[in-house]
C-alpha cells in the first residue's frame, strides 16, 4: 500500500496532488486544436441543438458538481437546468421535459440512487448522458452517451479528482452548447478553450502553496461547527467544501447561501465560530463580504477565499487564501482546492483515517 501511495501519507493527499494531470487528460480527451469535439461521446452538434431543458441527477459531491454545472450550463448555453440529487428524482414522478436531456453524474457509476434515476429517465424515453470515471461501470453502459472523465482509480473515500474531472466534463458541455447553439461567437468560444486549458498550471500553483492551509488548519482541529457562505458559482463551492469538511474531520458544517444567513443560520454564529467566506464571483463579491462583516459582528472568526487582486477582503476576514484568476465560470476548479486542502489538514490534526471515515463507503450501492 506504500508504494501505491508514491510517497504520500494518504490517498486523499495523492489524488490531490494529482489533479492537474486528471484535469489535463480530461481537457485533451475532448479537446483537439482549440476545438471540442462530443463525438467521442456519441452526440451530434444535432443532439445538442435539439435540448430544450437539461436535468442534472447525482449525490454527494458528483451532486455539487451539477450545483455549479447548473449555473455555468444556463449562463452560457441559456438552456434551462435542474439539478437534482438522484434520492429525490427517482421517487418524486419528475415531469420531463420530452425534448429533455437528462445528465446523470457518478464516478464509481454504480450508485444505487443515480442508476435508479437513469432507468427512470430512460423508462420514460428522455436522453440520457452519464458523465462517468469507471469504464464499463452500470451507469456508463445503461446512459445513451457516456462523458468519460480520466481521473484514474480514486481510493480515498472523500472525492477529489474525481469531482475535479467532473467539472471539467460540464464545463466542456456548456460551451459546446453555447457554440452549437450559436449563444457564443468565434472568439467568446476560443476564450473559453483556452481559459479551460489553463487551469491545470493554476490548479498546480494552488497545491504548491498547502503549508500555508496547513498551518491554518492544524489551529481549528477543535472547532465545533464551521460555516461556509456564498453566492451563486461561490454557493456551489460551499458546498463542497463544507462535505469534505464533514466527511473526514467529524466536525459539523454547514454551507449557506450567504444571503440567506439572516434567516435563520446567523443565531448560530458565536464568539470564535468559524466563516469561510467563499468570494471568486466579482459581482457577488460586495454582498457577500458585507454578510462576513454581519457574521464578524456577532463574533465570528473569518477566513476569505478568493482571488489575487481581491486584496481589500483583508480589511475584513482574519485569514486570506488567494487563487489565481480564471474566467468566473471556471473557478470552482481553483477555489475547491483550498478547501480540499482545509478538511484534509484539519482531519489530518484530529489524528483521523482521513481515507477511510467512518460510516462512509466509496460507492453507495444500496438505497
Ligand atoms: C459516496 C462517496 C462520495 C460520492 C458519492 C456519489 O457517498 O463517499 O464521495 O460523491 O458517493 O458517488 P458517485 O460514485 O456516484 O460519484
Amino acid at each position: 500500500e506504500a508504494a501505491e501511495k508514491a510517497g504520500f501519507e494518504h490517498f486523499m493527499m495523492k489524488e490531490i496532488h494529482e489533479q492537474p494531470k486528471a484535469v489535463e487528460d480530461t481537457i485533451r480527451s475532448v479537446v483537439k486544436d482549440g476545438t471540442i469535439d462530443f463525438s467521442g461521446v456519441g452526440m451530434t452538434e444535432e443532439d445538442m441543438r435539439g435540448i430544450r431543458q437539461i436535468y442534472i441527477v447525482a449525490c454527494g459531491s458528483a451532486y455539487h458538481v451539477g450545483v455549479a454545472a447548473q449555473y455555468v450550463i444556463e449562463d452560457m448555453a441559456k438552456i434551462p437546468v435542474r439539478v437534482e440529487l438522484a434520492s429525490e428524482f427517482r421517487y418524486r414522478h419528475p415531469l420531463l421535459d420530452p425534448e429533455g436531456l437528462v445528465v446523470v453524474i457518478s464516478q464509481s457509476g454504480e450508485t444505487a440512487d443515480s442508476l435508479a434515476a437513469l432507468r427512470e429517465a430512460k423508462s420514460r424515453g428522455i436522453k440520457t448522458l452519464g458523465i462517468v470515471n469507471v469504464v464499463g461501470s452500470s451507469i456508463a453502459r445503461e446512459a445513451d452517451n457516456v462523458f468519460y472523465t480520466l481521473a484514474g482509480p480514486e481510493i480515498a473515500v472523500a472525492t477529489t479528482k474525481a469531482y475535479s474531472t467532473q467539472l471539467i466534463a460540464c464545463y466542456a458541455l456548456a460551451v459546446q452548447l453555447a457554440k452549437v447553439r450559436g449563444e457564443i461567437d468565434d472568439s467568446q468560444y476560443a476564450y473559453y478553450v483556452a481559459e479551460l486549458e489553463t487551469l491545470p498550471e493554476k490548479m498546480q500553483r494552488i497545491i504548491g502553496d498547502k503549508e500555508r492551509i496547513q498551518w491554518f488548519a492544524a489551529k481549528q482541529a477543535a472547532a465545533k461547527d464551521i460555516f461556509f457562505i456564498g453566492r451563486g458559482i461561490d454557493y456551489a463551492i460551499s458546498l463542497e467544501g463544507s462535505l469534505k469538511m464533514k466527511e473526514i474531520s467529524y466536525i459539523h458544517s454547514e454551507a449557506y447561501a450567504a444571503g440567506e444567513l439572516k434567516h435563520g443560520t446567523i443565531s448560530l454564529i458565536e464568539n470564535g465560530t468559524l466563516v469561510i467566506g467563499v468570494l471568486t464571483q466579482q459581482e457577488l463579491y460586495e454582498k457577500t463580504v458585507s454578510n462576513m462583516v454581519e457574521c464578524k459582528s456577532r463574533g465570528a472568526y473569518l477566513m476569505g477565499l478568493t482571488t489575487y487582486g481581491n486584496y481589500n477582503i483583508e480589511d475584513t476576514a482574519d485569514f486570506v487564501v488567494y487563487v489565481p484568476k480564471t474566467d468566473p465560470h471556471f473557478a470552482t476548479s481553483l477555489a475547491v482546492i483550498p478547501l480540499q486542502l482545509m478538511g484534509y489538514y484539519v482531519s489530518v490534526a484530529k489524528g483521523l483515517d482521513v481515507d477511510k471515515p467512518r460510516n462512509l463507503a466509496k460507492s453507495v450501492t444500496v438505497e
